[in-house]
């Protein structure tokens, strides 16, 4: 089975819109549930259109507030997202750092989720990459900081997902190849094998997202060993997404 899960970032822009999208998504992934597991990862706004509209699709968010007391004017608990069927929520994504999420800060954020027994969406991912290979230890920085005290048993919450930052969203110089993205995968279960055991590390599914589209979508899979990814820009254009989810239904 692998995993596709549809970031909706910060849109659509209406209530209206946002049932349109669910409708259609919900459509694809029922056709393709046989080997594709779906999550839509939409606004907070529309987590309760998506779920009314959308019955069968599975819900997740885009971020959670670190913090447990109510004076945290503009976030979300992790237990809003749960009592709104919230079953997964990203965290540590690109944006969410580059506007200002420190390790520590998605530490944080990941044990808020744990306490709810929501499913985790670790997203890590380097800046830039460099011949001697310093990048690699952003991403052991990144996975080290968040996980390092999370019992082992907590660790079948959590879903990896590798967006190096150079391959994302519209600003992207480039796409990964599915090499880079299986030396990474090798590297990243590594780590998780040093904090856990193998069969712990196993069982952690390890998604690519980065500019994934219809044509290269199948490739992070078969060559790159992903288990499933992380599809931004594309999950809002639907008949692209149709196209990439038939690609990966195998
Ligand atoms: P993209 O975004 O697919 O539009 O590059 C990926 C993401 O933001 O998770």
């Amino acid at each position: 089975m692998k995993l596709l899960i549809a970031n909706w970032k910060m849109a659509p822009e209406t209530p209206a819109q946002a049932k349109l999208l669910a409708k259609a998504t919900a459509a694809i992934a029922r056709t393709h549930k046989k080997n594709v597991a779906f999550v839509a990862c939409v606004p907070f706004v529309h987590l309760t259109t998506v779920a009314a509209t959308a019955r069968t699709l599975v819900l997740g968010a885009q971020d959670v507030s670190a913090g447990l007391n109510i004076a945290s004017t503009g976030q979300v608990s992790a237990g809003m997202l749960k009592s709104l069927n919230a079953a997964y929520c990203i965290i540590g994504h690109s944006e969410s750092r580059a506007r200002g999420d420190t390790n520590e800060l998605v530490k944080a954020k990941l044990e808020r989720l744990l306490e709810k027994k929501i499913q985790i969406i670790l997203c890590v991912g380097e800046k830039s990459r460099d011949v001697q290979g310093w990048y690699l230890s952003e991403i052991k920085d990144q996975i080290e900081t968040a996980l390092l005290e999370v019992p082992k048993a907590a660790l079948k919450r959590l879903i990896i997902a590798y967006e190096p930052l150079w391959a994302i969203g519209s600003a992207a110089t480039r796409v990964a190849t599915p090499a880079e993205c299986r030396e990474m995968i090798i590297f990243i279960r590594k780590l998780l094998t040093d904090l856990s055991d193998e069969k712990t590390a196993r069982a952690v599914p390890i998604l690519y997202g980065g500019s994934v589209d219809e044509e290269n979508a199948a490739s992070f899979i078969t060559e790159g060993e992903a288990g499933g990814l992380l599809v931004g820009r594309v999950s809002l254009a639907i008949k692209q997404l149709a196209v990439l989810a038939k690609s990966i239904n195998f």
